[in-house]
């Protein structure tokens, strides 16, 4: 079979662009310094988190070294606590629920991404790498605020 010059020029022209592509996939994902591990969910009386010990105060707890556990609700158009504070190389577990309304939970730029159902606890656990600072934003649409809706994530050194 005899391939012509200008078609040898965009299959290695293809190539690249497929090598090219996925080094900014994998780079992407480990460069941002914070990296979803696994996520899953439970069920939550959305009418009663004022009375449940996880979220009546949003807040981060020191569980263990290394690991700390983030209690977070996501409302119209609020995420608490905000910001949220945690250590860099560390092993951060959220717990995100919703009283009102669908909402997203994600940090911005990175995988680490759940959506937030009311009567549903949104489990979300990262590895956290470099300090910095992330936005934590809501990607589902969930009302008239939706757009400014917009927390802070905190990594310290
Ligand atoms: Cu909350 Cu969009």
């Amino acid at each position: 079979m005899h391939i012509h010059n200008y078609e040898k020029i965009w299959l290695v022209l293809a190539m690249i662009m497929i090598v090219g592509f996925l080094t900014t996939v994998t780079y992407g994902a480990t460069a941002v310094g914070i990296e979803m591990i696994s996520d899953e969910e439970d069920t939550i009386d959305p009418g009663a988190l004022d009375e449940d010990p996880r979220f009546a105060e949003p807040r981060v707890e020191q569980v263990g070294e290394n690991e700390y556990e983030a209690y977070v609700v996501a409302q119209q158009y609020i995420f608490s606590p905000d910001p949220i504070e945690v250590p860099a190389n560390s092993t951060v577990t959220f717990y995100v629920t919703s009283p009102d309304v669908i909402h997203g939970f994600q940090v911005a730029g990175t995988n680490a991404n759940t959506m937030v159902i009311p009567g549903e606890v949104a489990k979300l656990t990262v590895e956290t790498e470099e300090p910095g600072e992330h936005g934590i934003v809501c990607n589902e649409y969930c009302g008239s605020g939706h757009h400014v809706m917009e927390g802070k994530l905190i990594i310290h050194p």
